[in-house]
């Protein structure tokens, strides 16, 4: 799944905007995806990839009319190599 996520990564030239995940690539440039699995919940960021207009109006990032399949194994590939997400404690307010 991941290393299908690799090839798709490599093809669509994700790499002009960010930095290469799994790789020392740090170009402040470039956007990192080493936070994915700490701004995604499991399957958002699939959902994210197939329609990123969608959940922010704004953003410069295309849409890559990607299929099922295409958004899950690149998905899979950001996951992979991606910071785990710290466990965050809620604290009652007031
Ligand atoms: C033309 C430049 C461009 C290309 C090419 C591009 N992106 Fe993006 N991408 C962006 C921008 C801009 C953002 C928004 C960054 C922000 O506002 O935080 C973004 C955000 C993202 C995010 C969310 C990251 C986060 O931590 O919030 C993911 C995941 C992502 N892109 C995946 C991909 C994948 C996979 C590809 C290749 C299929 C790709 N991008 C190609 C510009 C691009």
């Amino acid at each position: 799944m991941a290393e299908a996520g690799k090839r798709a990564f490599e093809t669509l030239h994700c790499i002009a905007c960010h930095n290469t995940p799994g790789t020392s690539e740090k170009d402040p440039q470039k956007i990192s995806f080493s936070h994915v699995r700490e701004k995604f919940a499991p399957g958002a960021l699939n959902s994210f990839l197939r329609k990123p207009e969608e959940h922010y109006v704004w953003i410069r990032m295309p849409n890559f009319k990607l299929t099922a399949d295409e958004a899950a194994q690149l998905a899979a590939f950001l996951e992979l190599s991606a910071d785990k997400p710290k466990s965050v404690r809620l604290q009652p307010t007031g």
